[in-house]
């Protein structure tokens, strides 16, 4: 019988030595980022870190292995984000990518983190025509792919959406500022909400708030309008290029770990160089094959 490779092995399998990140149930794991009596970590805990001024981080996760480790590691939120168009998919922006693309991403995560509030991101002409297309959309997220939310960008125009939602009881994350599946819309990648547009912003904040989110992410904001919609907002605020006074803060795993190589935005802090890791791994790799010294004995089976 064919041994089964370590990446064949269910993450929840019982075989002990298959365990990924040294093994433990979720609640022996507590990181940073996480109280660690927090079994599941639940909208209401995010209400209550904003009250304690307790901040947090939140990133986005497409897979098994990452949304696992950064489970273990006590990132409390993992955002399955429509930016798998770019950093999964290889699409230009997050225009194209289907409900049906992202579902399986989010199955993938939401198998895998076992501590994490886990959000879908609904993806562009999902929900925008009205809140019953929204709230379709939603369940599929939910029912299919067993996310324990929802995220969807716009203001006060998508009140009547998260209304539906969260009476319907699909918690509902906003996203504010600039929105990426408006970049047309809004004539390309620009900071949000400068002069005489702060308070749109600010009424946009307040209108997510009173038709129910949890929580609203605010990308691409001037700090000092972030840190006045933090003041006045009971949710929390989860900022992207929003300064350091929101209440949590967002990036893109592959900006974040330097997978992505290129010019990053402003508002990226690069925490690893996994890119160069990568090359040299797979350099080293092809090297060893060409020259005969991978596989070794050690590598190969006996007769
Ligand atoms: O899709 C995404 O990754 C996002 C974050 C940038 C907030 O929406």
């Amino acid at each position: 019988m064919t041994e089964p490779t370590p990446a064949q092995v269910p993450a929840d399998s019982t075989v002990e030595e298959a365990a990924p990140y040294g093994g433990g149930s979720a609640e022996s794991r507590p990181g940073p980022g996480t109280p660690a009596a927090i079994k599941r970590v639940r909208t209401h805990h995010l209400q209550q870190w904003k009250a304690e001024g307790h901040r947090w981080g939140m990133l986005t996760a497409y897979d098994q292995y990452m949304a696992g480790a950064f489970d273990a590691a006590g990132i409390p939120v993992l955002l399955v984000g429509d930016s798998a168009a770019n950093n999964v998919y290889g699409y230009e922006s997050s225009l194209p990518v289907t409900v049906d693309e992202l579902l399986p991403l989010v199955r993938a995560v939401t198998r895998s983190a076992h501590r994490a509030l886990v959000v879908a991101d609904l993806p562009f002409g999902s929900y925008q025509r009205s809140p019953e297309q929204a709230y379709d959309t939603a369940v599929r997220f939910m029912k299919e792919g067993r996310a324990h939310s929802v995220k969807l960008e716009g203001g006060a125009e998508m009140a009547p959406q998260i209304e539906l939602l969260t009476r319907g009881g699909v918690p509902v994350m906003a996203h504010i500022g600039f929105t990426p599946q408006s970049e047309h819309a809004l004539g390309g990648y620009r900071v949000q909400g400068r002069g005489a547009t702060a308070d749109r912003l600010m009424q946009d904040a307040l209108a997510v708030q009173a038709a129910g989110a949890f929580g609203v992410v605010m990308e691409m904001v001037p700090g000092p309008i972030a840190a006045e919609i933090t003041r006045e907002l009971s949710i929390p605020t989860i900022g992207i290029g929003a300064g350091p006074d929101c209440d949590a803060q967002v990036l893109v795993w592959q900006d974040m770990l330097g997978l992505r190589t290129g010019r990053a935005p402003r508002f990226v802090k690069r925490y690893a160089d996994l890119h160069s890791i990568v090359d040299a791994a797979a350099k080293e790799f092809a090297a060893d094959v060409a020259g005969g010294t991978f596989p070794a004995p050690e590598h190969t089976f006996e007769s």
